[in-house]
């Protein structure tokens, strides 16, 4: 990969920043890049110390560099100021603070959250370096921003130095739909997504009977990229860029998609996986109004401070109907839900993490029936 005098300066320095600028290296060489190109915003995922742990942790501290781009970063492993609610030990908590402390020294802003999409919107055509492949897949499809899915570490490389190699998703036409994915039914987006996501490679093209809501399309994307390598898809008359390329020939068919049912009772109902937008928050909200009382059953919603914030007087009243509404964290990157059984949510990723790396069981419902099983 060609290197500018000032690049080779900073390969050259024997700090963290030449092992920053090794790693995008290595990546553009395995990947045939010519060059490295400016981006506009890194997203950094690997925050929980339940995910990094000690290893992680000291790599970051060994470092000692600052970011030179905006930088946001993931959830981490609890709600910064309801943990004890989380039911979560202060060992860990201990830790988790000392992650962030590092991320806040190198300059990160502390967003904690996989939906950064909310806070700065990336416009058609930005160059972004974003390691969380829900994030990543709405950035390149629903916005037509420019993301390779990174890995925790080559986002971080890509902050410190500004730039990442110049291939893959960057390149307009590595952007073309290789399969048309016709859906004829009007099903669940969470599980189209897991299934879709399990049969192809690349990037499929949908075509569906309606216009597909954002919040599905954001669900949409975080399944496809959950099951499969997927990261980023098109959807004809929506998406900003479906129509720039030649239809493919390949094609598949859906007719049904049907409803996951595993064989647990649930003792926990998550819902916010990716974290909930302020529409999905009112969403919830319009449900448990038609209900009495408190929730039967525990019961966490997650979402961004940044959304949070914004809806404080409904998150009030989530709360006073027993919902404990967290943000900074998640159901998959928290410890906090390895203390459950089963858990019944309405997100196609969630359904195929906790299994794997919360060893939880998890059933799929959709939003209304995960609420309303809550206060039957
Ligand atoms: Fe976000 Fe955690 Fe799901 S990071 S996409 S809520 S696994």
């Amino acid at each position: 990969m060609f290197l500018s005098k000032e690049e080779e300066k900073i390969l050259e320095r024997g700090d963290g920043y030449s092992k920053c600028m090794e790693i995008l290296v290595a990546l553009g060489d395995i990947f045939g890049a010519e060059r490295l190109i400016p981006i506009k915003h890194a997203h950094i995922s690997g925050v929980s110390y339940k995910n990094i742990g000690e290893e992680g942790l000291e790599w970051l501290k060994s470092l000692n560099v600052r970011f030179s781009v905006k930088t946001t970063i993931n959830p981490s492993g609890m709600d910064l100021e309801r943990w004890k609610d989380m039911y979560l030990e202060e060992d860990f908590v201990r830790k988790q603070i000392e992650v962030l402390k590092v991320f806040k020294s190198m300059d990160a802003e502390l967003t904690l959250t996989c939906t950064p999409y909310y806070i700065y919107k990336p416009i058609k055509g930005d160059h972004l370096a974003w390691s969380e492949s829900s994030a990543v897949v709405y950035a390149n499809s629903v916005l037509g921003a420019m993301t390779n899915r990174e890995s925790g570490i080559s986002a971080l490389a890509s902050a410190v130095i500004g730039k990442t190699p110049y291939y893959g998703l960057h390149i307009k036409e590595n952007r073309a739909p290789n399969v048309l994915v016709d859906v004829r039914c009007d099903c669940d987006l969470s599980l189209l997504g897991c299934y879709v996501g399990e049969i192809i490679e690349g990037i499929p093209i949908f075509k569906f009977k309606r216009k597909i809501r954002d919040e599905e399309l954001k669900a949409l994307g975080a399944s496809l990229a959950s099951t499969g390598n997927v990261a980023m898809f098109h959807v004809i008359d929506q998406t900003p860029e479906w129509n720039d390329f030649e239809m493919p020939k390949e094609k598949i068919v859906i007719d049904n998609i049907k409803e996951i049912y595993f064989d647990c009772e649930p003792d926990l109902i998550a819902l916010g996986c990716p974290h909930l937008s302020k529409e999905e928050i009112l969403e919830i909200f319009d449900i448990v109004r038609r209900y009495d009382g408190k929730a039967k059953k525990e019961f966490w919603i997650f979402t961004s401070k940044h959304v949070y914030n914004e809806v404080t007087d409904i998150i009030e009243f989530l709360e006073r109907r027993g919902i404990k509404v967290f943000k900074d964290t998640c159901m998959v990157v928290s410890p906090a839900t390895e203390k459950f059984r089963c858990i019944m949510t309405n997100s196609g990723k969630a359904l195929t993490y906790l299994p794997k790396l919360r060893r939880v069981k998890a059933v799929y419902r959709d939003t209304f029936k995960c609420v309303s099983s809550a206060f039957r």
